[in-house]
């Protein structure tokens, strides 16, 4: 392929709500000169227990805000938006547009037991790209599917370890473990943010699985092929929005990301 040249336009990158910041880390990790652009869907979230329609209605608002920036790439940072309506934005996109989804198959390939758990939303379970992700994963693995309700709301408020999540990991990750699985796959960009309180409930030797460090190293091929890779000298962009900036959505970007992050506060008009 033809190299052009390096491309120093932004990265948008979209979930329902603050999950995708784990995606974020991820890209600002290995590839730290890129101008990053995110958007949470807060006064939206959660995606995962709406219908079909109205996630991919959401998901293309989502996109149209952020191609007001100046865009080379569009991150797909919520598993549920992948699994209903990744193929239709790719075809509606003339720019790479990359999704996530729940790691099964790395699971599948380094389970001791032969079981492993794949937390996700409702809607991600039930998708058929999630049922043809299973289907190709090897037979001999017991794949055990377990929507967790409640426990991206865990992560909007900040509540990372509160008996409130302690409890909602309990009745979600005990089951799992019982059940012999030794290998849990986190098919919510929310969940990273609570893998050490998943940690501490399933005990030792438990294996979570992030698909997030992949995205990113795909992103990083998909731009690195073409030469469009960010070589600015500048100090990169990291801008947040997010559909209803206040206070309190400030305190828990700044728990998230940084303790200096600020959120981009968004008038009417520009706001999906
Ligand atoms: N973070 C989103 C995902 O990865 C889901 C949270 C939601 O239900 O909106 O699936």
């Amino acid at each position: 392929m033809d190299k052009r040249a390096p491309d120093n336009r932004s990265i948008g990158v979209f979930d329902s709500g603050m999950g995708g910041l784990t995606a974020v880390r991820r890209l600002h990790a290995l590839m730290p000169k890129e101008n990053i652009i995110y958007f949470g869907d807060t006064s939206r979230v959660p995606y995962g227990t709406r219908g079909r329609d109205t996630i991919v209605k959401y998901a293309r608002q989502d996109v149209a805000f952020l191609r007001q920036f100046d865009l080379k790439a569009i991150v797909i940072a919520c598993n549920t938006a992948t699994a209903v309506c990744a193929e239709s934005l790719r075809a509606e996109l003339s720019m790479p547009v990359v999704g996530i989804e729940p790691a099964v198959l790395p699971g599948a390939r380094t389970t001791r037991t032969g079981i492993i758990g794949v937390m996700a939303t409702t809607k991600t379970l039930a998708s058929a790209k999630y049922r043809h992700l299973k289907s190709i994963a090897p037979k001999e693995v017991r794949i055990i599917d377990c929507p967790c309700p409640g426990l991206m709301d865990c992560v909007e408020a900040g509540e990372f370890r509160t008996p409130h999540t302690m409890a909602l990991l309990r009745e979600y990750v005990e089951p799992l473990v019982e059940a012999g699985a030794d290998t849990l796959v986190l098919g919510c960009t929310h969940y990273p943010f609570l893998s050490d309180a998943i940690r501490l409930t399933a005990g030792p030797g438990i294996r979570l699985i992030d698909p997030a460090p992949a995205v990113a190293r795909q992103l990083k091929r998909r731009l690195d092929e073409p030469g469009l890779l960010n070589d600015t000298k500048k100090a990169p962009a990291r801008i947040f929005c997010t559909t209803d900036a206040n206070e309190a959505r400030e305190r828990i970007l700044r728990l998230l990301w940084t303790d200096n992050a600020v959120l981009q506060k968004l008038d009417g008009s520009v706001r999906p």
